[in-house]
């Protein structure tokens, strides 16, 4: 790999944190911050009730066991989003005039090559920097992008959420993508804080494009999160596969089983894993374990529902004004398409 030069979409006091992993791809240098990755892990899984956070899904096996459910009968969200963007990514560019996407937890990128496609037609270029935790993602969108749109410059940033956004810098004019309702997999506190940074981190100039999944029928969201093919719960569970290589944990998925429900009050999927025989699981490196009693589960994940109307209320908190929202004939989904507001 060619030594690069680090790009100007870093704000300068962050671009020191970023080193180039593979050509066009910067990872964010999170030993120089975090000491023991580990620590966050033991203390929700120690926490009651036991839960785990949701970006741990995703490694390798994980992303892709993602990709597979995005493709399954079941999960309407993917092409139900990417339905509206189809339609609707010339009036998004239109309205979002920038000179950089980004995008959050961005995968492989598919659904955003609409807005790319809008942006190369409508501006002739520009920049593309999506944010992932996922480096074989970053690297198949990447190639994509640079093949399909050879006039925009890719940028991928490999990451966490926070750390890209806080990367970016504020006089660039642009917009950023969370999309698939991967904002729903936040729980509350996570929730405010993801738009409090953002909305720290955005200058007068930027747009924020939010893909979310509504409130509907109990059925159809309870089949959406358990596919008669069983996707869902390997992927659930592949989280434990993770931790056991992060932590030397002794997580054994032969032990468990996989079970979700809507609950109506939080208006959220919950998705678990549930022991299935008493055992003791055991982190060496930390000096710690904790019994897990038969029948007893640990919160792998939460996947809310949105009202997007009270969404575009509650936003306008954090100083994003609502600018417009699209939806699919039968309003299962919303994407909604905010403005940094100037007097925040
Ligand atoms: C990534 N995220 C929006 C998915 C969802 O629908 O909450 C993750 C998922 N978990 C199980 N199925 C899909």
């Amino acid at each position: 790999m060619k030594k690069q030069s680090r790009p100007s979409i870093f704000s300068s006091a962050q671009r020191d944190l970023w080193r180039a992993v593979d050509s066009s791809i910067w990872t964010f240098d999170a030993d120089r911050l975090r000491r023991d990755p580990a620590l966050p892990v033991l203390q929700t899984l120690l926490d009651q009730p036991r839960w785990l956070e949701a970006h741990h899904l995703y490694d390798e096996t994980g992303s892709k066991l993602f990709e597979t459910i995005c493709e399954l009968p079941e999960y309407y969200l993917t092409r139900t989003e990417s339905a509206i963007l189809a339609q609707k990514a010339e009036e998004i560019i239109r309205i979002a005039q920038v000179d950089c996407i980004v995008e959050l937890g961005a995968g492989t990128s598919q659904k955003t090559l609409y807005l790319l496609k809008e942006q190369t037609r409508q501006r002739r270029g520009g920049t593309f920097a999506p944010i992932d935790v996922s480096l074989s993602s970053l690297k198949v969108a990447r190639d994509a992008v640079k093949k399909q749109f050879p006039r925009l410059t890719f940028h991928g940033l490999h990451g966490k959420y926070q750390d890209g956004i806080a990367a970016i810098d504020k006089d660039l004019p642009t917009l950023f993508v969370f999309l698939g309702s991967t904002v729903g997999n936040f729980n509350h506190s996570e929730l405010i804080g993801f738009f409090q940074h953002l909305s720290d981190s955005m200058g007068p100039r930027d747009f924020f494009l939010l893909g979310v999944d509504r409130v509907k029928k109990r059925e159809l969201l309870e089949k959406a999160y358990n596919d008669a093919q069983g996707v869902t719960a390997k992927f659930i569970l592949n989280v434990f596969a993770n931790v056991n290589r992060l932590m030397g944990a002794n997580f054994d998925s032969r032990k468990m089983r996989y079970h979700s429900w809507y609950n109506p009050e939080w208006q959220q999927i919950e998705m678990y894993a549930v022991s299935t025989a008493a055992q003791e699981i055991r982190f060496p490196s930390h000096a710690a374990s904790f019994s897990w009693p038969k029948d007893d589960r640990i919160l792998v994940e939460i996947s809310r529902k949105f009202d997007p109307a009270r969404l575009q209320q509650q936003l306008q908190w954090f100083g994003l004004k609502p600018v417009a929202h699209f939806t699919d004939p039968k309003e299962w989904f919303s994407l909604l398409l905010f403005h940094k507001s100037s007097s925040s």
